[in-house]
């Protein structure tokens, strides 16, 4: 426990992150209302947007601070038009820099779609009022697989140009965020919403891949270790399906990058949307979180998104930094955040426009600080 409180250092970064950045931190605000300050926000520039006026992806303050701080909020990175020389995104320093430099192996993204949200699986607006079968952790490999930086292009143009993106698999990798998923099972007190069970599904395309042959074996042998969980197996290509058509069964997936990077976004859809997904780049020693919707260019300046997302990842900070010094005073803000949210949705007071409704995102940050102070009263 740090008695003079956790240092989070945030970085709105491009389009609406910045914006929902700005709410999330208002609410981080009226939740240490009234006590000592167990954390300190420190804002950083950075990002596409940056790079385009500074020729630099942050500053080197900034870049220091995402070494030496206890958790770390990010906005959204990427802008058109602001690229590297190398043709990568401007910005990347902030997400997947972070990934690859501090070593954070596991994104967790939790898929829970709460009472009052509506989903557009059929492109029309669905009340879903007993939500109740849709409770997910979904962990994706966060450091290797497509995602290593072994590719090339053979430029000979025409009919020979080659390209390649070698797919990357190892042990250490593997072993490791398959076991931050076992770990996950045994801590989270529910099961799936179908029957209770504590299941983990090993999601690959073992029929076809050597990585994920191994990544399988590597799930048995470590499974050997749970026994009290139960182990389930799905390959991707139906996994896609059985998400959608049965999302009760599942309780907590854990897949390689690529497929985990696909899925997750698969899933925001049960849960209400982008809107709605946060996720957590965690290591052993760091972590980054995240609304992972992305900068929506066409909605920046614009007072509209969605800042659930924001608040989640919020919310799932409190409760890593929490769980990761013992804390009550970061657990007790957390579950405190979560019923705000939670009361706030249930309410339908604060539909912004990709939920149909006319609140901006302001108003929807407005009215979530309101049921925190509600409830203190
Ligand atoms: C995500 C994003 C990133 C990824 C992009 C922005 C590089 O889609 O966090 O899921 O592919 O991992
Ligand atoms: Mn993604």
């Amino acid at each position: 426990m740090k008695d003079a409180g956790y240092e989070v250092a945030v970085y709105g970064g491009d389009g609406t992150g910045p914006e929902v950045v700005r709410e999330g931190l208002r609410v981080l605000e009226v939740l240490r209302e009234g006590g000592p300050a167990p954390w300190h926000c420190t804002e950083y520039p950075g990002g596409g947007q940056y790079y385009l006026r500074t020729g630099r992806e942050w500053d080197p303050e900034g870049e220091a601070a995402s070494h030496s701080a206890d958790a770390i909020l990010v906005g959204a990175v990427g802008w058109p038009g602001a690229t590297l020389p190398n043709g990568d995104l401007a910005g990347r320093a902030l997400v997947l820099g972070l990934r690859e430099g501090l070593d954070l192996y596991a994104n967790v993204r939790p898929c829970k779609l709460y009472p009052g949200v509506r989903h557009r699986i059929s492109g029309e607006y669905r009340e879903v009022w007993s939500p109740k079968n849709v409770d997910m952790v979904i962990v994706r490999e966060n450091t290797e697989d497509l995602y290593t930086p072994t590719r090339g292009r053979l430029r000979r143009g025409g009919e020979t140009e080659v390209t390649i993106d070698a797919r990357i698999i190892t042990r250490k990798g593997s072993e490791r965020v398959i076991r931050y998923a076992f770990e996950l099972v045994r801590a989270r007190g529910r099961g799936a919403p179908e029957d209770g069970a504590k299941r983990l599904t090993c999601v690959d395309k073992s029929n076809v891949m050597e990585g994920c042959r191994f990544f399988r074996e590597t799930f048995d042998r470590i499974g050997a270790e749970y026994p009290e969980v139960e182990r389930d197996y799905a390959y991707v290509d139906a996994f896609a399906q059985w998400l959608v058509r049965n999302p009760e069964h599942y309780n907590v997936a854990v897949a390689t990058n690529m497929m985990g990077d696909i899925i997750t976004d698969l899933a925001a859809v049960l849960q209400g949307g982008m809107g709605f997904a946060a996720g957590g780049n965690i290591g052993t020693q760091h972590a980054m979180f995240e609304p992972v919707h992305g900068s929506a260019p066409k909605y920046a300046g614009k007072n509209q998104v969605n800042p659930f997302a924001t608040f989640l990842a919020i919310e799932q900070m409190l409760r890593w930094l929490g769980d990761r010094h013992s804390d009550p005073r970061l657990r007790e803000p957390a579950d405190r955040l979560e019923r705000a949210i939670a009361r706030t949705l249930a309410s339908g007071a604060a539909r912004t426009y990709d939920q149909g409704g006319t609140a901006s995102t302001r108003d929807a940050a407005d009215r979530v600080i309101e049921a925190i102070r509600g409830e203190a009263r």
